[in-house]
């Protein structure tokens, strides 16, 4: 039996839904995007086990910062960020270390 399963991911960013549905947007070139989107249109980054990282949108995470959206980094889930609308993506992803091989 096969219990395990590979994937490409150099690392996991779990992003708040409910924050993120909270704020409407706010990410991306035109603000008008969702942060897990827009991170992942940044960089390229497909859906899925294949691509390089994977950026999921996740439950509350019990937070539920007033105008910001909370987001674990899977390899520094001692430290969490709340990551306010017009962030900065590149830094995010340098942040959360996602952009090691995709990025152009
Ligand atoms: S709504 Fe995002 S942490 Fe609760």
């Amino acid at each position: 039996m096969k219990d395990q399963v590979r994937s490409n991911w150099s690392n996991v960013a779990l992003v708040c839904r409910k924050c993120s549905k909270k704020l409407d947007g706010g990410f991306g070139p035109g603000g008008g995007e969702r942060l897990a989107k827009a991170l992942r249109k940044h960089l390229s980054l497909k859906t899925g086990r294949k691509a390089a990282a994977g950026v999921l949108e996740v439950k509350c995470l019990g937070i539920c910062p007033k105008g910001a959206v909370t987001v674990v980094d899977g390899a520094a889930s001692r430290e969490w960020l709340l990551v306010r609308p017009g962030a900065d993506l590149d830094e995010l992803a340098e942040t959360l270390g996602l952009n090691a091989s995709e990025h152009p």
